[in-house]
């Protein structure tokens, strides 16, 4: 991350006297969000004292191991992204102030509800909290940056949160064979990423419609592209390490979960080219709607809204 940031600052990036006045045309604020599009707070407590077994994910525990990881990273970082649309928040259009409400309590819910999987992971004597701690030291290196940078970050991350949320809804066989009630919370929050995946892009919009289009086109997708690499990294540390607190050598775990990620089923395959539309000049969240897969969740609210393909 230090070399990272040090070749951002380089670009100028993360100076922030690069925040002076574009001298090329400003962009204007033009989203994709479909203009009927509503947030809506699914507030869902999930059994806690249901048996989750220590291998969930289909008796698995590379399964396992990769949604363990990924779980454990999320109060933290969901934290970060709340606070970071609260540096927004002054002078927003209305639709947009009522979105960064729903979505603030949308992700402390999602937070609420896997630190509660988070400690059943724990209680079957996983040690996640060196996860919680890689979150916070990767996060710690934001400090005293421009808050833009904050913001090009929480775009990155939440457009990786809504490109793998995508993958079990459209294919709900990624999902076989799990636990129900930890499916249905993989399954609630990854809607839930979906609905809200154009907000915090929004705000960049409207954060930056005095930047030139170069400027912020440089500076999320130089942060998208490094920042999700640093996550999407941790993340498979992390799942190794999880592993190896099964018995596996360093190697088998990492063989079995490059197999998992890239080959069978290889999520991260078919989900790398839908990644990398972040890098393109034109990308907004919405351009991919994929409303559809909101309706799927058993939620009587979401089913109103949209209809199940
Ligand atoms: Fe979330
Ligand atoms: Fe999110």
């Amino acid at each position: 991350m230090t070399d990272q940031t040090t070749d951002l600052e380089r670009s100028g990036v993360t100076d922030k006297s690069s925040d002076a006045p574009a001298t090329a045309p400003a962009t204007a604020f033009a989203s994709a969000t479909p203009a009927e599009h509503e947030l809506i707070v699914r507030d869902r407590r999930f059994d806690r004292t249901a048996m989750v077994p220590r291998h969930w994910h289909s008796g698995d525990p590379v399964a396992t191991a990769w949604y363990n990881s990924v779980s454990a990273s999320l109060p933290r970082g969901e934290a970060f992204f709340i606070d970071t649309l609260r540096d927004f928040r002054e002078g927003l259009p209305p639709k947009l102030a009522r979105e960064v409400k729903a979505f603030t309590t949308q992700e402390i819910n999602h937070t609420r509800e896997h630190v509660a999987f988070n400690r059943l992971v724990s209680d079957h004597g996983y040690n996640v909290e060196s996860i919680d701690q890689g979150i916070q030291a990767m996060l710690e290196l934001t400090e005293g940056r421009p808050k833009e940078f904050n913001l090009a970050i929480t775009i990155a991350l939440e457009h990786f949160a809504a490109i793998i949320s995508r993958q079990p809804l459209a294919k709900p066989e990624y999902l076989d064979g799990a636990d129900p009630v930890a499916a249905d919370i993989w399954r609630w929050h990854a809607t839930e990423e979906i609905e809200h995946k154009g907000l915090v892009y929004d705000i960049w919009l409207h954060a930056t419609r005095d930047w030139s289009a170069w400027k912020r086109y440089k500076t999320r997708a130089l942060v998208a592209a490094l920042i999700t690499k640093k996550y999407f990294g941790n993340r498979i540390r992390d799942a190794i390490g999880l592993l190896e607190q099964d018995g596996f050598t360093h190697k088998q775990a990492k063989r079995k979960l490059y197999a998992f990620l890239w080959w069978k089923p290889g999520m991260m395959r078919r989900m790398f080219f839908e990644w990398a539309t972040i890098l393109t000049p034109g990308f907004h969240p919405w351009k991919h709607d994929d409303r559809a897969l909101i309706g799927k969740t058993e939620s009587p609210y979401s089913d109103a809204v949209m209809p199940a393909e």
